[in-house]
């Protein structure tokens, strides 16, 4: 049997989800190797050993960068500004839970309106949630969200520093791609997040995420490693958007050349905010 790094996740995910390892118990990424022979006993020692290797890897190749003092990366905006976009987010993601403009509303356990500062230079918007964001109502908690907090560090920066969101707010049941209604039903939700924290840069987390905001069909190999306008309409100015590969995408295709094409977007985020490229 051939033994993906994806079956291995949602195998060890859906033993988590019923509740036989805490949450809080659970490492990054992959466990002990006992336990995936426990999980997958059919699994083929080659794969499980790749599986070790990519682990062993991604823990070495988003860490180790010099980490900044605790003064927040991001500025603060005065009190009064914090608390009345903080009321409005908190207004709209009140408004995303009631909504049920497309079956997901019924189909999933928590909605994920997206969390994070208020103020934010950086906004990371993913695609959808999955299993691990609906039992939590929090974006980026599974092994997507582990790899994109390494990648946050990586550029010196706190996952508080920067808000995370999604496209879609509900889960698609068995993480099924989201569909054009939904996505359409979905969207003024994001685009309110937005105008309301006013990044200087979004990040746009894979395919979905950048089709989307960008309007277009190109692919995301060709769109990724170059600034994009996103504009919310035809009267504002646009905001910068680098996209590139979701970090999901990443973990299924696990490649230094991916990895370097992430860090490389993420440089240039880096640098178009004037933020020094942390070293190792
Ligand atoms: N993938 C996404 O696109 N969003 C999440 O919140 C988690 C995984």
């Amino acid at each position: 049997m051939r033994c993906s790094t994806r079956a291995l996740s949602d195998n060890f995910n859906t033993l988590t989800s019923k509740g036989r390892l805490p949450y809080g118990k659970r490492p990054f990424l992959l466990p002990d190797k006992r336990i995936l022979i426990r999980i997958l006993p059919m699994a083929e020692k080659r794969n499980l050993k790749k599986v070790f290797d990519q682990h062993v890897e991604l823990e070495d190749f988003f860490t180790g960068f010099s980490v900044k003092s605790d003064k927040p990366a991001q500025p603060a905006g005065s009190q009064n500004d914090d608390n009345d976009i903080i009321a409005q987010l908190n207004q709209i993601a009140k408004e995303v839970d009631a909504c049920r403009k497309c079956e997901l509303g019924n189909l999933r356990t928590h909605s994920v309106p997206g969390e994070g500062n208020p103020h934010a230079d950086i906004v990371f918007v993913g695609e959808g949630p999955g299993a691990d964001e609906d039992a939590q109502g929090r974006p980026f908690v599974g092994r997507a969200g582990q790899l994109l907090d390494r990648v946050i560090a990586a550029m010196g920066l706190k996952r508080s520093d920067v808000y995370i969101c999604n496209i879609i707010k509900c889960r698609p049941p068995e993480n099924r791609d989201p569909r054009p209604e939904e996505i359409i039903s979905c969207l003024p939700f994001l685009k309110r997040q937005l105008q309301l924290i006013h990044p200087k840069i979004i990040v746009a987390l894979g395919a979905h995420a950048a089709k989307t905001l960008l309007e277009t069909n190109k692919p995301i190999g060709q769109l990724r490693g170059k600034f994009q306008d996103f504009y919310f309409d035809d009267f504002s100015p646009p905001i910068k958007l680098m996209p590139t590969f979701h970090t999901a995408y990443l973990l299924r295709n696990y490649s230094h050349e991916n990895r370097m094409r992430v860090w490389e977007d993420m440089k240039s985020v880096l640098a178009e905010l004037g933020l020094e490229v942390p070293k190792k």
